[in-house]
């Protein structure tokens, strides 16, 4: 039976078989996260939890370019400190939802995980990607820092050393490379494969006990529940960076197509 819940704007949601699957539907801005996708997404979460149809979840991006290139950067070059703080517990208290769903959530990453997109990612219990998917946290070439959890999640997910050497260089990696680092759980050769092999696990997990399973995902995340302070720094940096004359400088310069000419201040 499928079943599709039509009343989001910025995301697709259809629920086959037991399993949730969420779209994000801004193919044309490579389904960057804006404010209101970002509403969706929590919205979804929420519904998909309480909805007894519903054992598993699925988040992919539309086409197969994308499954988020972003936070949208057009909506992040306006803010100021206090705006870009808000916007960045907002992300993160989103992308909790998604790591506290007592549902299993498994990213199916169908092209870029850029910045808020590989942060979402990473907020999902796995991640299954195809091989031409590439992962990277490039906000410091934007003047600015992840703020949706990533400087938190990837050090959870793959160490000091390599999210530190990720998100100081801001480049991107290869589905392969993620799953050599522990990022990404399994890769795939092509987008077929790609939602297949999701289903497969799902479908897997869905052979359990929900409660039992529910249980796994609340203790495994009890591991890093006492690290609430890393959260609200970064979301203070990331407000401290909407400050500076680089984060204007460099928003602008993406928007405009052009390179950003930092000056450090
Ligand atoms: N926010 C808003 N718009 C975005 C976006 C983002 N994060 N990422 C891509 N877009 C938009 C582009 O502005 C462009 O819109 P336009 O057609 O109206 O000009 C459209 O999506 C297509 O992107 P484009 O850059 O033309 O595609 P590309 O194939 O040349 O490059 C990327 C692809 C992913 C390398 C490039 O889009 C990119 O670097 N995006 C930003 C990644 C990033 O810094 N993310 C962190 C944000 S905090």
């Amino acid at each position: 039976m499928t079943s599709t819940l039509n009343k989001y704007k910025n995301l697709s949601i259809d629920i086959e078989e037991g399993i949730a699957t969420i779209t994000i539907c801004r193919a044309s801005k490579l389904n960057a996260l804006n404010y209101a996708t970002l509403e969706e997404i929590q919205l979804a979460i929420q519904e998909i939890q309480e909805n007894p149809s519903a054992s598993s979840v699925i988040i992919t991006g539309e086409g197969s370019k994308a499954f988020a290139a972003g936070a949208d950067i057009a909506e992040l070059a306006n803010l100021d400190e206090i705006k870009a703080k808000r916007y960045s517990q907002h992300g993160q208290d989103v992308f909790a939802s998604i790591e506290n769903c007592p549902k299993p959530v498994i990213a199916a990453v169908n092209g870029y995980a850029l910045g808020g997109g590989c942060e979402l990612a990473l907020a999902c219990h796995m991640r299954v990607a195809v091989e031409s998917a590439k992962f990277g946290l490039p906000e410091v070439k934007l003047g600015t820092i992840p703020g949706f959890g990533g400087t938190q999640r990837l050090t959870q997910s793959i160490g000091k050393a390599k999210t530190l050497e990720l998100i100081m260089t801001g480049d991107m990696i290869t589905a392969q490379e993620a799953k050599e680092l522990g990022l990404v759980n399994h890769v795939v050769p092509t987008h077929d494969e790609l939602y297949r092999k999701c289903r497969e696990i799902l479908m897997k997990i869905a052979t359990s006990g929900p409660l039992a399973v529910s249980m796994v995902i609340s203790s495994v995340n009890a591991v890093y529940s006492s690290q609430e302070r890393g959260y609200q720094k970064e979301a203070a940096l990331f407000g401290a960076t909407a400050k500076t004359a680089d984060f204007k400088e460099g928003m602008n310069a993406f928007l405009e197509k052009r390179k950003p000419n930092f000056k450090g201040r």
